[in-house]
Formats: C-alpha cells, structure tokens, sequence
C-alpha cells in the first residue's frame, strides 16, 4: 500500500475537494481507500452524499477494525460499479475531544490502523494547520501531496511553512537520536557539540531571525569537521527531500509561476535550504463544476463518469503512456551545489509549461488523471520516496537513518 497524505496548511484551498477526486481517479485502476483526517468544518461527509454506518468514531472509540469502518459509493450514485475500488471512512461529524486534537494515543492507534489496512493506495485528506500533532502524523519524509493555489496567496507561504516544518521536524529526530552521541569518527570535543547545538537551535526557531539557513550552517559545521560523517548523512538527508506539489484553481502557466511558485520556492530557499527539490505533479483548474459538485453530494469524478457515458463515450487519454513520453527522457542531474533561484523557477517553470502541452490542461478530468498517473509513476520509481509504504514510527525511521551512517 502507498500512503498519500494531501495537506496545504492553510484550510480553503480545495484539498478535500482534491482528495476525493484524486482518490477517486486511482480508483479506476486501484483499490484506493480514502480516510477524513480533516476534522474541521468542510470534512469529507458534507461532500458526499453517503449515508456513513461506521466512521473513525467506531475505531477509535469502539474498536472496530479500521478496514470496517469504510464506506463505499451506494449502487444509486455508481450504478455501473466504476468506481467499485474506491472506499472512504469518514470522520465523526460531532466534535469527539482527543479526535479532534488528535491526542497521542489517538495518532498511535491511527498509525497501527493505517499500517495494517489492506490497499493500494491510501489517500489521507489531512488536517489544515502546522501544530506539532499534525506534523508528527506525517511519515518522516515529504512522501505525500502538498496542495497550494494561486488563488489563495496567504496559503502559499503556509505551504512552504508546513514543508519546511516537515524537513525540520526529520532533521530534529536525527539530531536528538542517541546517534549523533554515538557516532564513529572523530568527536567528543566542545567545538563540534557546538556545532551541532547551533543546528538544533536553528530547527527550533524555526530557521527565523538569525539571516542563514540550513545550507550556510551545514557549510561552516563541513568546513571545520570535514570527517564528520553525521555532518555527511545529515547533508544527504537534507539534498533528498523533495517537495511534490499540486496547484487548485490553476489560472495560467505564467501567473502561477509568478504568484505561487516563486513565493514558495523562494521562501524554503530562504529560510530553509536551496538543497530540496521540488516535484509538480500539475494542476486542477478552476471549474464551476468542481465547485458545484461539492454542495452536490456527488463528487465530480462520478458525476463526469455517468453523464460522458450519456453522450457520445470518448476514449479516455493514455495518460501512462503520456507521462513516458514527458519524463521518460531523463533531465541532466543538475549539481545540488550550482542550484539557485531563478534556475530553479525556469526548471519549473518549464515543466509546466511541457505538462501544459501535454495535458492540454482545460479540463478537470484530464488534470485528476494526469495527476493519479503520475502519483503511480513515482510511486513506481525507487529514486523516489513518494508514496510511502508504511507510516514510520521514529525509532524505525533512525534504523535507516543508522543504516546510511555505515
Ligand atoms: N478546482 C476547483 N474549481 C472550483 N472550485 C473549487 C475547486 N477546488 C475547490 N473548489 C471549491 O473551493 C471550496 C473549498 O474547497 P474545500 O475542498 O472544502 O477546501 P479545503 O478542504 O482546503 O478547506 C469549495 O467550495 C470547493 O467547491
Ligand atoms: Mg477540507
């Protein structure tokens, strides 16, 4: 199973709108079970109109085997059985105290539950918002969907909050692991425990105030403890995480670039490292369907389904075979070391530009296909963490993070 959780910070941007049609798209192919952690007042439920028997409640509270508590699309909705691989469990509707808060014994029995759930793909529609509980639900690596849209300005900057707070939060664990103190090599004086208090205070602040980030601190720590291999698997960790994303409400290849991804790029750039890299999975556009369909109780996806086979039925598009044709050919590796903004922003730039092509990106189920087939993509492709398996606890997360250190 490949666990996908969509988030974006801020509410608003359409992630449950997102998740639904984008769990329903792998769905066609997929087993694909969609789980509400978004508690808040546009939840899963008010988008569809299902009535829900079992729900997180029953799980969490009644102990009810997770696998049971989820709810397929009734035979009124999907007659033909086409989306017959997609299920969902909802969340409460009413307000359940450490559901909502998201206790710590609540998050462990969710991680068993979902670690244990029999599925392709496990799509998460995550709770908004940064607060420790929420970043700590997230698998140690940005191996999910984040959601931002050139609609929402505000929601951009918090996107890149939420994934700088993702790759903090990683680094943090390994500086705290009882592997930074026991690591082989030369160690031991006070210089070098400095050095690795300077990081530790950097990550807590949240890389604020001091005008350096995670790049300059790891170049002077490099410089002066060029043996370290903590300091060399730390680097490591840090030129590999990747940041995939999704823009909602796509208005244009240049605007988005303009208002969306240069702020967000420029921010973790800035406050966090220029080492990242940054994946675009496309887009959905701005449609009044979409927007119709969730006050419907239908999802989109489905209405589409029923009234194309109404008319005249289309081939749908091989999207696999499109995305071998777009990224089949594989770019020159540019060094971590000469990457910059304005470099970046064209290689982004220009992958839009060629999804734009490709996808001829009007329509919103093109946009939901392109995007299942490319998750499917990398989650296929071992050079990418996409989609991970498990969600890791953080004592198995330092096993590998041991593993690269011998
Ligand atoms: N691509 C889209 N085109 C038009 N409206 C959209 C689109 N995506 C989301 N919306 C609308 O935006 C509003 C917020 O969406 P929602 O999925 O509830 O956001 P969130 O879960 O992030 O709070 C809803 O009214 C939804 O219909
Ligand atoms: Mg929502």
């Amino acid at each position: 199973m490949r666990i996908l959780p969509v988030s974006s910070g801020k509410g608003g941007v359409g992630k449950t709108t997102f998740a639904l049609n984008f769990a329903l798209a792998l769905a066609k192919r997929h087993r694909t079970v969609l789980l509400d952690l978004d508690t808040g007042t546009s939840s899963l439920r008010n988008f569809l109109d299902v009535r829900v028997g079992k729900d997180l409640f029953h799980f969490l509270k009644k102990d009810v085997p997770l696998a049971e508590c989820r709810e397929s699309l009734p035979p009124a909705m999907d007659p033909e059985g086409a989306f017959a691989n997609f299920s969902f469990i909802a969340s409460p509707p009413g307000f359940v105290q450490d559901i909502v808060n998201f206790s710590p014994e609540v998050k462990e029995k969710l991680i068993a539950g979902i670690n244990g759930l029999q599925a392709d793909y496990l799509v998460i529609d995550m709770k908004a918002g940064l607060d420790r509980n929420v970043l700590e639900f997230l698998p140690l690596s940005n191996s999910g969907i984040l959601l931002f849209t050139p609609r929402l300005k505000a929601a951009t900057l918090t996107a890149a909050e939420l994934a700088k707070a993702g790759l903090f939060r990683m680094l943090g664990v390994m500086l705290d692991s009882p592997l930074l103190r026991n690591r082989s090599g030369p160690q031991g004086d006070e210089a070098q425990a400095a050095v690795f208090q300077k990081l530790r205070d950097f990550l807590e602040s949240g890389g604020q105030g001091s005008g350096l980030n995670l790049d300059d601190l790891i170049g002077v720590a490099t410089e002066q403890f060029p043996q370290d291999n903590f300091l060399r698997v730390f680097r490591y960790f840090v030129e590999n995480y990747k940041i995939y994303y999704v823009l909602n409400q796509f208005d244009s290849v240049a605007e988005s670039v303009e208002n969306t991804i240069k702020p967000f790029v420029a921010e973790i750039f800035r406050s966090a490292s220029a080492r990242v890299t940054f994946h675009n999975l496309g887009w959905v556009v701005e449609d009044e369907q979409v927007r119709r369909s969730s006050e419907s109780g239908v999802p989109y996806l489905v209405q589409r389904h029923y009234r194309n086979r109404q008319s005249a039925p289309s081939a749908p598009p091989d999207m696999d075979a499109r995305l071998r044709e777009l990224f089949g050919i594989k770019p020159a590796k540019i060094p971590p070391q000469k990457k910059d903004l304005s470099r970046e922003l064209s290689g982004q730039l220009d992958l839009l530009r060629r999804i734009y092509v490709f996808n001829a990106g009007k329509d919103p189920t093109t946009n939901l296909e392109f995007i299942a087939a490319r998750a499917r993509d990398l989650s296929d492709n071992s050079a990418h963490q996409f989609g991970m398996k498990r969600i890791f606890s953080v004592p198995e997360f330092l096993e590998r993070f041991q593993a690269q250190l011998q």
